[in-house]
């Protein structure tokens, strides 16, 4: 299986210029499926709840997605990507996984970072698995890496290949996702944007360094900080299947799991 990154600047609320470039940056190459950054439709520095909600789609019938659709379809290959959710008056930091028959599946971000509590609801989709034949794919978006209960999940629910669209800030995610493939025997492939946004006073540098990494913990390929790029590595995913560890030990089976009550108490 071919998988890749689409590491881009977004520009701030241009959304059918940065569509366009994502869609440009994967012309001419052959993938089963790619991995955007978030919100990499909408650009990330919000500065008002009108300014969301006026940005955010409805999914699947918003025009990024659509284009995404229309793509996936004529190149057959699958695209996730991280972009504002329009649904039942509320707005969500939503990834997309759109698939080349047209369908289209939604995780809405659990853990939000900072001031995204402003503008979003919690994700309230959980974590699910979707079976697209080469791959069990599971969703996360960006600040979900910190809670390594996000991954687990996925990892027990079956996932062989974590899509993770980002928009780092923080310098600790790239390492970070190499224990968190470690401990779940996972494929992750980690989008993050580049660029520096500047609104209202804020100011935020994104620091790229998109990667994908296999179950053992492996970096195949690490983009830089601040380079727009596209990187391609093919992938076993059934690799992710197998969690032994040595003779005695599976990653699943050896969980003590009468000891960890504290993990799911409020
Ligand atoms: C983040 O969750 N965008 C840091």
């Amino acid at each position: 299986m071919r998988v890749g990154f689409v590491q881009f600047e977004p520009i701030f609320g241009e959304k059918d210029r940065n569509v366009r470039r994502s869609i440009e940056l994967m012309e001419g190459l052959e993938a089963d499926l790619w991995v955007l950054p978030e919100l990499c439709n909408t650009g990330y520095l919000f500065r008002s709840k009108e300014e969301v909600e006026d940005l955010a789609e409805e999914i699947p019938n918003g025009p990024s997605v659509q284009a995404w659709r229309e793509m996936a379809r004529e190149r057959n290959t699958h695209v996730v990507a991280g972009m504002a959710e329009r649904a039942d008056g509320k707005v969500f930091n939503a990834a997309v996984l759109v698939r080349p028959s047209g369908a289209v599946n939604v995780y809405r971000k659990a853990h939000l970072f900072d001031e995204e509590k402003r503008w979003f609801e919690p994700g309230d989709t959980g974590f699910e698995v979707v079976d697209i034949g080469d791959a069990r794919i599971g969703m996360m978006v960006c600040f979900d890496w910190i809670f390594p209960e996000a991954t687990r999940i996925l990892a027990l629910k079956g996932a062989d290949l974590i899509c993770h669209p980002a928009n780092l800030v923080l310098p600790y995610c790239p390492d970070a996702m190499v224990t968190r493939c470690i401990e779940n025997r996972v494929f992750a492939i980690t989008c993050n944007r580049i660029g520096v946004e500047r609104r209202g006073g804020s100011t935020l540098t994104f620091i790229g360094s998109s990667q994908i990494v296999d179950p053992k913990g492996q970096v195949l390929v690490r983009a830089d900080r601040d380079e727009a790029c596209v990187r391609l590595v093919e992938i076993d995913p059934t690799l992710a299947r197998d969690k032994r560890i040595t003779e005695r030990n599976a990653l699943f089976e050896d969980r003590r799991v009468a000891l960890y009550g504290a993990l799911t108490e409020g």
